[in-house]
């Protein structure tokens, strides 16, 4: 299992997936593992998730977790199938301590300083900052970076293309996760050409 910190290191962006049908998931992994985007992150918002990650799997170079994970039932679903990462909207210690447990890299949502300390206690250090844009933007994300020095941060939420690289030039940012990459009715052509272009984003 590859740390939660290689996983943010590998690419500057997460594509954040909702995948309604699981047969469109397998070109849609191999267009943005093309485009130079392999961490993928399958939220578990739909039906099709499950076997949208068993496709994705299939796909050489793919980094395949599961985003939207809120409880346990849905931890052990998503380890079932071979998920390499997990991550959660926000951080309970019920939610964080089985998984780990299983060791498996862990990328909770954190808003607030309390997200951050109860992280901390459980020995994270690397968070979502979600929802990065709603919950005050790049100057929330500072101001709380300032007393939390070792914590890392992927902040996913209202970002986009023209967004992404601020937020990539402050140096507790890791990466950032987005569904811009992947456009409702895009062409699997024009998938690997944002994925190529967010790809190119400097960290
Ligand atoms: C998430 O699930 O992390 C966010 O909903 C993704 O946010 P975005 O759609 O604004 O990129």
């Amino acid at each position: 299992m590859k740390p939660i910190e290689t996983i943010m290191r590998t690419s500057p962006v997460i594509p954040v997936l909702v995948i309604e049908d699981a047969a469109a998931a397998r070109p849609l992994a191999e267009a943005l593992v093309k485009g130079g985007l392999k961490v993928l992150e399958v939220t578990m918002r739909t039906g099709a998730a499950i076997e949208a990650m068993a496709e994705m799997k299939k796909v050489d170079g793919a980094i395949v977790g599961a985003g939207t994970v809120i409880n346990e039932a849905q931890f052990r679903q998503v380890a079932d199938v071979g998920a390499e990462f997990i991550v959660s909207p926000g951080l309970t210690e019920r939610l964080a301590k089985p998984i780990l447990e299983a060791e498996m890299p862990l990328l909770p949502g954190t808003a607030n300083a309390s997200d951050i300390m109860l992280g901390l206690e459980l020995g994270l250090e690397h968070f979502k900052f979600f929802p990065a844009e709603a919950a005050g933007g790049l100057k929330a994300l500072k101001a709380l970076a300032g007393p939390f020095y070792q914590a890392k941060f992927c902040p996913t939420g209202g970002i986009s293309a023209a967004t992404a690289p601020e937020w990539l030039a402050f140096d507790r940012v890791l990466c950032v996760g987005g569904s811009w990459v992947t456009p409702k009715g895009a062409s699997m052509e024009d998938v690997e050409r944002i994925a190529r272009e967010a790809a190119g984003q400097k960290g």
